[in-house]
């Protein structure tokens, strides 16, 4: 994989080791930020929709090998191919389509969608297309948690990025009023919590295997499991067009911290893409993402450094 290093002001080494690279960043944040990068292949799971083409898009940019879920995938693959046309980066990419539908069992999507490819990282953008009542449980709760499920099969998968939306942790005003639309922001809190859970899952089964030297039969049986995860909050998107960067510089807040504001989905998709690149500043973190106007203060690393884990153990 041809490796260019994201949105940053540092300076940057990379050592290739064998079929592995080190990248090193020399300046800009913690001198503990050494990651070791070995990406196979992200699936992004919605990238048919707004935001999931612009995350393809940022892939696609940075050479990183995509795999699009969709349920229409030949009609997925005409979209996203012809966003990139116009984004100038037609004959770039290593671009792969699949038919994936959430609703499906986790059993289902796990042997179409996982067992034929080599996914180590998924970005989940999906989230329906019309908000009907049925919608939010059925794609926001039991469609992600049927994907994160089968992400846990086979092999695992390293990193779980899943975007949901502002005010999911919250009661009161706005999320109140934003549940009327059919209980969403629970529904997609629901999903977080599963996805953190199984990540506690995955952390314990480690620790015990690593204290017992041997893996239990229903270890085995249970998959890799899912290492680490990022959660990824956005607020409205529908306000701020791809130039908003601009003019608005984005602003990453720690969870439960936010109630408004507006972000582009192109700067979300910077974000999702930089959190997939940078597993160690984005381990098991919650961002909730805003925008002020003004230029940007200090680069998507050091804001993403700024926000802190959640304890999974
Ligand atoms: N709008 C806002 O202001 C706002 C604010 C915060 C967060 N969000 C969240 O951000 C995310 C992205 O929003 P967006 O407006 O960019 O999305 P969008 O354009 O509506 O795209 C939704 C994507 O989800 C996919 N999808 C829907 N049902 C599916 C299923 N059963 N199986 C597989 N894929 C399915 C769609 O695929 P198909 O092509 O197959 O239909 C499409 O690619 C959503 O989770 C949304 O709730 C939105």
């Amino acid at each position: 994989m041809g490796f260019i290093p994201p949105v940053t002001s540092g300076t940057w080494s990379i050592i290739k080791v064998g079929k592995q690279q080190l990248v090193r960043r020399r300046s800009g944040i913690s001198p503990s930020v050494s990651v070791w990068l070995n990406m196979k292949r992200v699936l992004v799971v919605g990238g048919s929709g707004r935001l999931g083409k612009r995350i393809v898009r940022v892939l696609v940019e940075k050479e990183v090998p995509v795999l699009v879920g969709a349920r229409d995938p030949q009609r997925a693959e005409e979209t996203v191919r012809a966003y990139l046309r116009e984004a100038g980066l037609s004959n770039k990419g290593d671009l792969q389509f699949v038919a994936h539908d959430l609703t499906e069992p986790a059993a289902v999507q796990a042997e179409k969608v996982f067992r034929p490819h080599d996914i180590d990282v998924v970005i989940d953008a999906a989230g329906p297309r019309r908000l009907t009542p049925l919608e939010p449980l059925s794609i926001d709760f039991k469609g992600n948690r049927e994907l994160i499920r089968a992400a846990c099969t086979g092999p695992g998968t390293a990193h779980f990025i899943l975007v949901t939306a502002l005010a999911t942790g919250r009661f009161g005003w706005p999320a109140g009023l934003l549940n009327l639309a059919y209980g969403i922001l629970f529904w997609k809190r629901r999903a977080e919590l599963f996805l953190i859970d199984q990540v506690r899952k995955t952390a314990a089964r480690t620790l015990t295997q690593d204290r017992v030297g041997t893996e239990t039969r229903s270890t085995a049986a249970s998959g890799g499991g899912i290492k680490q995860f990022t959660i990824v909050r956005p607020s409205g998107l529908e306000r701020a067009t791809d130039n908003w960067g601009d003019t608005h510089a984005l602003r990453i807040h720690p969870a439960d911290t936010l109630f408004k504001g507006s972000v582009s989905r192109l700067q979300v998709a910077q974000v999702c893409v930089t959190a997939a690149l940078h597993p160690d500043a984005s381990r098991n973190k919650i961002f909730e993402l805003t925008t002020e106007e003004g230029p940007l203060a200090a680069d998507l690393l050091q804001l993403m450094d700024r926000i802190p884990s959640l304890d999974v153990s």
